[in-house]
C-alpha cells in the first residue's frame, strides 16, 4: 500500500517536474521575441469595428511613409470584428464583405512592407464585440495564425464565464508555441487576475493593467474605462514586474486622438516611454498632424522606450498636480520627464539625488522635446512646465 503510494507520489512529482520545464522553456523562447516594448498600431482606439482590408494596407503604407517604420514601429495589428464566424470544421472565417482577399493575403501585404502583422481573438467563448472566441479552439486557431502568417496576438478576456485566467492564457501561449512560429503573445485581460504575476511565466509578452484607455485627459466610465492621467496613476506600483521579453501594458497610444490636445499628446507619449511600455499607436496615421507626427516619431524620446536595459521608471517625486518620473538607462544616464498635471503653468525641479545619482554630481542636460543641448548642471534641474505638459530631459553625470 505504502509503495503504492510512494510511485504515485513519485510519478507525479515527474509529471510536475517535466510540465515545468517545458512552461520554463517555453518562456526563455518568448522571451526574445519583445526584447524591448513592441511598438506598432492597432485598429481599436480609432476605428473600433469599422475595419477592412483597404484601410489595413492603408496605414501600412502610412507607416513606411510618415517615418513611423524608420522610427522603430512594426505590427499592424487589427482589433476586434474581424472576424464573424467558424465553418464547419471549426476554422475560424474572416468576415468576407469586409476582407475580401482574405486574411493571409493581407498579411503578405504587410510583409511586403517590411512590417509585421497582429491579430485579435479571445480566450472565452465570444470576443468582446459578440465574434468567435477561442475557447475550444486555441490550437486549431494558433495553427491557423500561423499559416497566415500572424506574427502578434492580442488575446482578450470577454465572455470566459468561469474560466481560469492563467490556465486559459497559458493554454493559448502554449498552442502558439507549438505552432514553431515567433508570435508575440499580448494578454489583455485588464489586470483583473494580476498577469503581472504569472504573465511572463505563462510565455505572455506584454500584459494590460487596467481597463480600457479612453481618448481624454482624466474622464472615466461606469465599466472602467479611463483617460490616460488615470492609467498613470496605476502603473507605479507594478515597476518591478516589467523587464526585456515582458512588459506591463498601460494600453494603446490616445496621441493624436481628437480628445487630447497637443501637448497632452506630448505627455502621454513620454509617460508611455517612462513607463517602457508597447508603444502600439491608436490614431489614424494615413491623416497626422505634423505636431502629431513629430511626437510619434521623435527618435530620443522612442530611445528611452526602447532601452536595452529595459527598466520600466518610476515616479520619484509627488506633489499634487506637480510629478517627476525617472527612468534609469543602459549608459547610466537617466531621462526624466517633470509633468504639470495643473492647470498653470509651474516651476518643477527634481535634483540629482531623486534620480539616483551623486547628490553633488555635475551633469550633462538634453532637452528631448527641444532636441537641444541644454549644458552642464551640478546638483539638480529646474523648468517651468507649462499646463497640461511636460518637459523631457535626459541626464548623463559626469564620470
Ligand atoms: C476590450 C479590450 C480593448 C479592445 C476591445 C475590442 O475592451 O480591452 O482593447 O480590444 O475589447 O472589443
Amino acid at each position: 500500500m505504502l509503495q503504492k503510494y510512494y510511485r504515485t507520489a513519485i510519478a507525479v512529482f515527474f509529471i510536475v517536474f517535466i510540465l515545468m520545464g517545458i512552461s520554463k522553456t517555453y518562456a526563455q523562447d518568448s522571451v526574445k521575441l519583445a526584447l524591448t516594448p513592441p511598438m506598432g498600431w492597432n485598429s481599436w482606439n480609432t476605428f473600433k469595428c469599422d475595419i477592412n482590408e483597404n484601410l489595413i494596407k492603408e496605414v501600412a503604407d502610412a507607416m513606411v511613409t510618415s517615418g513611423m517604420k524608420d522610427a522603430g514601429y512594426q505590427y499592424v495589428v487589427i482589433d476586434d470584428c474581424w472576424q464573424v464566424s467558424r465553418d464547419s470544421l471549426g476554422n475560424i472565417q474572416a468576415d468576407p464583405k469586409k476582407f475580401p482577399s482574405g486574411i493571409k493575403a493581407l498579411a503578405d501585404y504587410i510583409h511586403s512592407k517590411g512590417l509585421k502583422f497582429g491579430i485579435y481573438s479571445d480566450a472565452g467563448l465570444k470576443t468582446c464585440q459578440g465574434r468567435p472566441g477561442s475557447r475550444g479552439y486555441e490550437f486549431q486557431d494558433a495553427r491557423q495564425y500561423a499559416k497566415w502568417g500572424v506574427d502578434y496576438l492580442k488575446y482578450d478576456w470577454c465572455y470566459h464565464g468561469m474560466q481560469n485566467a492563467q490556465a486559459s492564457y497559458a493554454l493559448m501561449a502554449m498552442a502558439l508555441r507549438k505552432t514553431g512560429r515567433p508570435i508575440v503573445f499580448s494578454i489583455c485581460e485588464w489586470g483583473t487576475n494580476k498577469p503581472w504575476r504569472w504573465g511572463a511565466k505563462v510565455g505572455g509578452n506584454l500584459w494590460r493593467t487596467t481597463e480600457d484607455i479612453l481618448n481624454c485627459w482624466d474622464c472615466r466610465t461606469d465599466w472602467g474605462g479611463m483617460g490616460f492621467v488615470h492609467i498613470l496613476d496605476a502603473q507605479d506600483s507594478l515597476a518591478k514586474y516589467a523587464g526585456p521579453g515582458h512588459w506591463n501594458d498601460p494600453d494603446m497610444l490616445e496621441v493624436g486622438n481628437s480628445g487630447l490636445t497637443v501637448p497632452e499628446s506630448r505627455a502621454h507619449f513620454s509617460l508611455w516611454c517612462i513607463l517602457a511600455a508597447p508603444l502600439m499607436a491608436g490614431n489614424d496615421i494615413r491623416h497626422m498632424s505634423e505636431p502629431i507626427k513629430n511626437i510619434l516619431t521623435n527618435k530620443e524620446v522612442i530611445a528611452v522606450d526602447q532601452d536595452s536595459l529595459g527598466k520600466q521608471g518610476r515616479k520619484v517625486k509627488d506633489l499634487g498636480d506637480l510629478e517627476v518620473w525617472a527612468k534609469e538607462l543602459k549608459d547610466g544616464s537617466r531621462a526624466v520627464v517633470l509633468f504639470n498635471r495643473s492647470k498653470q503653468p509651474a516651476k518643477i525641479s527634481v535634483n540629482w539625488q531623486e534620480i539616483g545619482l551623486n547628490k553633488s554630481a555635475t551633469a550633462r542636460v538634453r532637452d528631448l522635446w527641444r532636441k537641444k543641448e541644454l549644458g552642464q548642471f551640478k546638483n539638480g534641474f529646474a523648468a517651468t512646465v507649462p499646463s497640461h505638459d511636460v518637459v523631457m530631459i535626459r541626464v548623463w553625470p559626469k564620470k
